[in-house]
């Protein structure tokens, strides 16, 4: 569903069909979605200027236009990138996609199961967990349950991450919408394999225990460290998403 808001081809009738329901329910969503890769593209492009120059993937989803290893490669060539999804179909294009691309693995994996991911091969033998890492969960956390425990998860990844390391994320809320719209929204999900978990800004902190929020703290995703003012029409119509950017701190605080 989200390749065919984003305009992609990789996907099938049932995606095309509930994406298109969800368009008629909610027709900001492609602008949704969009803002969403491009506040993907100033968090990596934050991080690599921060220095970080290792980056975990959280449901990274089918390569499309502006994928972190090519935007942390702009900033750092040096950097290297764990893509992590559980969808088989995601994962075997990502593969396909990026065959010789150097610095970039694909891992499939759950990431409601932290260690799965941490052990596999795609992530240990990429990542250095004694430097800091810029961990992704964008529009991902929505697809984990309450009752996987999605504070849980993220304290296990906050625990095996170096100091100052990054955990950035975004997330739908429902904010702003009629109850139509969220009622109707989330049967429509209910029919997919990922229902949808909305969650408000207000346990954005919550979700992040035990990382740093940096300015500007929890906010509209496209609010996020904006290149350009954001116009109020954009604004309002894709105000159903929040953002949280965190750092690790020292030990010492
Ligand atoms: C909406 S896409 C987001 C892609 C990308 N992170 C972005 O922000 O553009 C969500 C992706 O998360 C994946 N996903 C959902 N639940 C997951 C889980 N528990 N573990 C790993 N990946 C998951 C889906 O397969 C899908 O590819």
């Amino acid at each position: 569903m989200y390749d065919y808001f984003l305009g992609g081809t990789q996907n099938f009738p049932a995606d095309r069909k509930a994406a298109e329901q969800q368009l008629t329910l909610l027709p900001a969503t492609r602008v949704g979605v969009r803002e969403n890769r491009a506040f993907l593209r100033r968090v990596v492009r934050y991080c690599a200027e921060r220095g970080i120059r290792q980056f975990l993937d959280l449901g990274s989803g089918i390569p499309t236009a502006g994928n972190v290893h090519e935007v942390a490669h702009q900033g750092r060539p040096d950097a290297v990138i764990a893509y992590v999804d559980h969808e088989p179909v995601a994962v075997a294009h990502a593969r396909r996609l990026l065959h010789g691309e150097e610095r970039v693995t694909v891992t499939q994996a759950d990431l409601s199961h932290p260690a799965d991911v941490l052990d596999a091969p795609g992530v240990t033998r990429l990542l250095d967990f004694d430097q800091p890492i810029a961990v992704l969960a964008l529009s991902v956390l929505h697809f984990v349950s309450d009752e996987a425990d999605p504070a849980g998860v993220l304290a296990a990844y906050q625990r095996a991450c170096a100091p100052g390391s990054v955990l950035a994320v975004s997330h739908a809320s429902g904010a702003g919408l009629s109850a139509t719209q969220v009622v109707e929204g989330l049967r429509i999900y209910d029919q997919t394999p990922t229902p949808l978990s909305l969650r408000p800004a207000e346990q954005a902190r919550e979700l992040l225990t035990g990382w740093s929020l940096i300015p500007p703290g929890v906010v509209p995703v496209v609010e996020w460290r904006p290149d350009f003012d954001v116009s109020e029409e954009v604004r309002s119509a894709v105000g159903n998403g929040w953002a949280a950017v965190g750092v690790k701190p020292s030990a010492s605080g």
